[in-house]
């Protein structure tokens, strides 16, 4: 018996009414400028737009110089096995500001010639608009998006929410380190992500890990300027949240405020655990390890996510301030904390880091500076 597998694509714009320069984007009317409108989209959410949006691509694609693919706001689009692929001859394609649900094997591959521009600039100034992000990805199974730079958005780049299995790779992903939250990478409710041989530099996270996502990998990449790789922060507003199996594994931090985090609030629940930070290049990190219990509050609190099994291994370079590890656990601790070969020396000549440790538990060798709890 055959199974017939229905592969959906919902495509559609974040809504942009509640900030006033979104127009900014929505009067793009230059030549090469194709919308699936044009090709035949129904933009229902019923009727098969798969064709139209393939015509689209193909024209985008095909067109000399810069061009966009328009896929209106506030519609539905219903595309099966989408897959966005080159080689193009445009120069550079901007796919305006996406959103991307309830998809099964969809591959978006730039072929390095794409680009998802998110013309956040004019965002950046306004913290209290709930700022879109460039790419919104939830609910997906396998896959792939590759080969791509995604710049300038308005919040996060790239949100990966309820998904399996997906592989992100040679992507560049950019953003001023002066841009407010504009996370490369968040991902949350989400299993079996690889982020891989990309470089992100943008003004928060690189890759942040929120509740809900196990076995996360994320290797080869370059980061910075930025605040680094995050675990959390989980528990926000004494929520329980959980976050195990993260690995990352030769990443370089250059000119991060932080290498590898761990941030979780006093009062929430939960655990983050099972995490490993191997072969890690610091180039002048402000706070190259860094654990913190206390994010956001000082106060001590009966309950926190408990932070265990946490492997550091192979740290290299330099940091910015004085304290290079930092590990400052709740009264209930962390335990089984591994801490071997790790070497971090200033990035100013003539200073010396140290380390700082509260309510810890586990191994510490090879490590410096010295840590003694
Ligand atoms: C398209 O290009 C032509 C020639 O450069 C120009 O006259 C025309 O105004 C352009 N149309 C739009 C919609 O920009
Ligand atoms: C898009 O173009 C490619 C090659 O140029 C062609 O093979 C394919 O059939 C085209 N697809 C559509 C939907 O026009
Ligand atoms: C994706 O495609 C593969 C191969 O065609 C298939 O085995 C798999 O079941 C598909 N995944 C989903 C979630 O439909
Ligand atoms: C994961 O996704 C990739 C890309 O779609 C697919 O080739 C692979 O079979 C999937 N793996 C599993 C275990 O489903
Ligand atoms: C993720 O990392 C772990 C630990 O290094 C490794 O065992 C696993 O194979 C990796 N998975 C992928 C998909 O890279
Ligand atoms: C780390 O990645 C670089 C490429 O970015 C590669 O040349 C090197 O061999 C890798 N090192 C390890 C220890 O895997
Ligand atoms: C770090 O920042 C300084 C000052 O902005 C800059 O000169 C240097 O090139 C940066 N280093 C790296 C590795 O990005
Ligand atoms: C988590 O780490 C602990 C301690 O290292 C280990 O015993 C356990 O097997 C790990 N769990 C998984 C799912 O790998
Ligand atoms: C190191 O980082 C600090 C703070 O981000 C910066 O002011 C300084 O220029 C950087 N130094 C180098 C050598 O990159
Ligand atoms: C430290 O480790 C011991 C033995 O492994 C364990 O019983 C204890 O609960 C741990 N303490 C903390 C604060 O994690």
């Amino acid at each position: 018996m055959q199974v017939l597998i229905t592969l959906v694509l919902v495509l559609g714009f974040v809504s942009p009414s509640l900030c006033t320069r979104w127009n900014v984007v929505e009067a793009n009317n230059n030549n090469n400028t194709y919308n699936v409108m044009q090709y035949g989209a129904s933009g229902d959410g019923k009727s098969d737009d798969s064709q139209a949006f393939l015509m689209a691509w193909n024209s985008t694609c095909g067109v000399q110089g810069e061009a966009t693919l328009v896929i209106p706001p506030k519609l539905s689009f219903l595309v099966n096995n989408l897959i966005f692929t080159g080689d193009c001859k445009a120069t550079s394609i901007t796919i305006q500001v996406v959103m991307i649900q309830y998809i099964n094997n969809l591959t978006i591959d730039g072929h390095n010639t794409g680009k998802i521009d998110g013309y956040g600039s004019t965002w950046w100034e306004c913290k209290s608009c709930p700022r879109p992000r460039a790419i919104s990805i939830h609910s997906c199974n396998d896959l792939i998006f590759t080969n791509l730079r995604v710049t300038d958005s308005p919040g996060g780049h790239i949100s990966i929410n309820g998904c399996k299995n997906a592989t992100f790779s040679h992507l560049f992903v950019d953003a001023p380190g002066t841009s407010p939250n504009t996370d490369g990478f968040d991902i949350s409710a989400s299993q079996n992500i690889l982020i891989k041989n990309s470089v992100v530099s943008t003004g928060d996270d690189c890759v942040a890990v929120n509740g809900g996502s196990s076995y996360i990998n994320v290797t080869r990449i370059v980061c910075g300027p930025g605040h680094g790789i995050s675990i959390g922060s989980l528990g926000k507003g004494e929520s329980y949240e959980t976050v195990e199996e993260v690995h990352v594994y030769n990443c370089t931090f250059a000119n991060t405020t932080n290498g590898a985090r761990i941030k979780t609030f006093p009062g929430g629940s939960g655990y983050a655990r099972n995490i490993t930070f191997e072969q890690i290049n610091l180039i002048n990190v402000t706070y190259p390890i860094i654990i913190d219990q206390h994010y956001g509050v000082k106060d001590a609190t009966e309950s926190a996510v408990l932070v265990s099994d946490v492997t550091y291994r192979g740290f290299s370079g330099t940091a910015f301030r004085d304290i290079a590890i930092k590990l400052l656990c709740s009264s209930l601790g962390c335990s089984n904390i591994v801490l071997d070969d790790i070497n971090i020396v200033s990035s100013q000549i003539g200073k010396r880091v140290g380390a700082f440790c509260q309510n810890l538990n586990g191994t510490i060798e090879s490590t410096v500076p010295k840590v003694s709890c």
